[in-house]
């Protein structure tokens, strides 16, 4: 029933502009009735941050950016769904248009810039299914006119704890000028020394939720090297590689589209981020757990995640080209990649490439 509509929509879909179609598709998930999904194979479950999901596989940061239908996406099959960037004050983001498809390359660039309705909005939402079950990340960001950029974390992670599965600290949205310095050694110890204190002090009414930071694919290796150690340094709970590239890989063919300014998301983002996973793997050595975003499109690009060094994954643009057919497709083919593998458990795949792929040359 689910596919029939999909493929049904999905013409409609494709011909609207692309905020016209996500703002449809909030509105299907909205008033769509939807069975509640088939228990998942055991073997697909996954422990990472104290929590079970149920598969791997997540819906990533910025498709329910109002916390208006987890739900929903929970029913439609994602082990997990992270809603947001919210930030504490409701903002309009940039001016339309602001998000393009790049339909021969299968990719989007977005400029969106935080649009949200704020905290009080989503509070409100998250609070009413609070008993709900099922994984509901929060996302958290900083207002763009915000005079304390680091005090807006810490007041979404006090207004948010005790009803977000976990947090991720948002410092690699390109579409907010100065975001992503907060990625610089000196103010990622800071914010993250901030957030996991805020987290510590409404944990007795909050519990033990987990802290997580989302990097960018564009920073350098010794930048890496850094923002690895600070998170380690703080024991944050994980980490997310990666948010969307400002970078312009060579092989895109929408040439005029390419040059709208933005974040490079879907399959020309593919490489990239998932050499930063590898990278970001080997630096962890253990630490803590990674989630891998960026081009998962199909079974194979979703192991090849794992293999780099996720015990999660996260997709968002691989819907738009792929349809919500993507998720059990992916589901399938890693419950068949088990089987082959004669493993009971994905765990034994994590980072067996990493080693090997930090050594190849870098993607263009
Ligand atoms: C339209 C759009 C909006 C996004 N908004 C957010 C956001 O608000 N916060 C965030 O952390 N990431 C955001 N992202 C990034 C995604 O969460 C993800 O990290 C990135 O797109 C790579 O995954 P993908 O190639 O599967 O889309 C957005 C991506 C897209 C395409």
């Amino acid at each position: 029933m689910i596919g029939f509509f999909d493929r049904l929509s999905r013409p409609l879909m494709r011909a609207l502009e692309p905020e016209d179609a996500h703002a449809l598709a909030i509105k299907a998930l909205r008033f769509m009735p939807l069975p509640r999904p088939a228990a998942e194979p055991r073997e697909l479950g996954v422990r990472a941050f104290g929590l079970n999901f149920p598969n791997p596989v997540g819906l990533a940061a910025g498709f329910d950016k109002n916390a208006q239908v987890p739900d929903a996406l929970l029913r439609l099959g994602f082990g997990f769904v992270e809603v947001g960037t919210v930030t504490p004050l409701p903002q309009a983001g940039n001016p339309r248009p602001r998000l393009f498809r790049l339909e021969a390359d299968e990719g989007v660039i977005n400029r969106l810039g935080f649009n949200n309705e704020g905290a009080a909005a989503m509070l409100r939402r998250l609070a009413a299914r609070a008993n709900a079950g099922g994984i509901v990340g929060v996302n958290i960001g900083a207002n763009r006119d915000s005079a304390d950029r680091i005090g807006d974390y810490v007041r979404l992670i006090e207004t948010f704890a005790a009803v977000a599965g976990y947090f991720t600290v948002n410092v690699s949205s390109p579409n907010t000028p100065g975001l992503r310095d907060l990625q610089q050694a000196k103010a990622l110890d800071d914010l993250l020394a901030r957030a996991v204190d805020a987290r510590e002090r409404v944990r007795p009414r909050a519990g033990p939720t987990p802290v997580l930071v989302k990097i960018a694919p564009d920073l350098t290796l010794s930048e890496l090297d850094d923002v690895v150690g600070i998170a380690r340094k703080h024991r944050l709970d994980g980490m997310i590689i990666s948010n969307t590239t400002v970078s312009r890989p060579s092989a895109l063919r929408e040439r005029d589209k390419a040059k709208e300014a933005g974040g490079l998301s879907g399959r020309p983002l593919f490489r990239l981020s998932t050499r930063m996973l590898a990278e970001t793997f080997v630096r962890a050595e253990g630490a803590f757990p990674l989630i891998g975003a960026g081009g998962v499109d199909s079974g194979a690009t979703a192991i090849a995640k794992i293999k780099a060094g996720a015990t999660l994954v996260q997709l968002y643009t691989g819907l738009v080209f792929r349809g919500i057919g993507l998720l059990s497709e992916i589901k399938n083919d890693l419950a068949a990649a088990l089987k082959r593998g004669h493993r009971n458990a994905l765990a034994a795949m994590v980072g067996v490439d990493a080693a090997e792929m930090t050594a190849e040359s870098w993607p263009a």
